[in-house]
């Protein structure tokens, strides 16, 4: 594996720019152990973890990645203490703040995956904001998972597939693994190429069942909070070594 104590330029020297992940999906954990490590509320981990997600997707967009899918609040998480959801709630809107104008001069596209009606009214409405100001952009989509689970997915894209059959819009007979891509959030976009999974968990958690069948993993020991450009570009590294043959030989 190349090594991360490599200067930046070195490492990117090491990308070939023909061969990029077209979709990178990163489940982005750690935040608690980051803080608690520290002696420090559970949130100062998830405000570390966010200044990460800004140099990820200034990253990864500078690098010409066109899918990016981050983890960033699941149907389970609901279940944590209401000061942590909260406050994960705040992050988000402080996130959208901060960085909402810059994303749309850099031509990247906001999308969410998951359920945002449930989301508390001040953080729904910045989202709504986010999506519809970035909505024309051509650059990189950006797909936040948000109150996302992937078997939620899966039955919000058969109930979307039996409306369709419902007004005629497609038979069943014609119904197949690609086209039914197409009810589900990631609509129109290829399948994730790279995971990456920081933090030594070594589960799937729920995210991107359908679309991740032949995902390649990036997994790490670093905590999100730590995860660098050099980390991202080190799993790009590692991912064009590999040989992915799909089900075949
Ligand atoms: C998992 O770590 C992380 C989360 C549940 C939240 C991820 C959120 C962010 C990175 C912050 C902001 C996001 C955006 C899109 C602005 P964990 O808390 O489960 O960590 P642990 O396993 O160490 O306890």
């Amino acid at each position: 594996m190349a090594d991360i104590s490599q200067p930046i330029e070195k490492l990117k020297s090491q990308i070939d720019m023909e061969n990029l992940p077209k979709h990178i999906a990163i489940i982005m954990d750690g935040n608690g152990r980051w803080a608690k490590k520290r002696f420090l509320p559970r949130n100062f981990g998830h405000q570390e973890g966010m200044e990460r997600v800004i140099e990820i997707v200034s990253a990864a967009s500078t690098l010409g990645i066109k899918y990016l899918s981050l983890y960033a609040f699941s149907t389970e998480n609901w279940k944590r203490p209401m000061e942590e959801v909260q406050g994960l709630m705040k992050i988000l809107v402080q996130y959208i703040m901060r960085e909402l104008d810059k994303l749309h001069e850099n031509n990247v596209k906001v999308q969410i995956m998951g359920d945002i009606s449930k989301l508390p009214e001040f953080a729904r409405k910045e989202v709504m904001k986010t999506i519809e100001k970035t909505s024309q952009n051509t650059g990189m989509i950006l797909n936040i998972g948000l109150n996302y689970g992937g078997r939620d997915e899966i039955i919000f894209g058969i109930k979307n597939l039996l409306n369709d059959i419902e007004m005629g819009k497609i038979n069943i007979e014609d119904l197949n693994s690609k086209n039914f891509s197409d009810y589900l959030y990631t609509k129109g976009q290829p399948d994730p190429d790279l995971l990456i999974r920081p933090s030594g968990e070594l589960r799937l958690s729920n995210f991107m069942l359908y679309q991740i069948a032949y995902t390649e993993f990036w997994l790490s020991d670093v905590l999100w909070p730590d995860f660098t450009e050099k980390h991202l570009m080190l799993s790009i590294i590692d991912y064009q070594k590999r040989n992915r043959r799909f089900g075949g030989i």
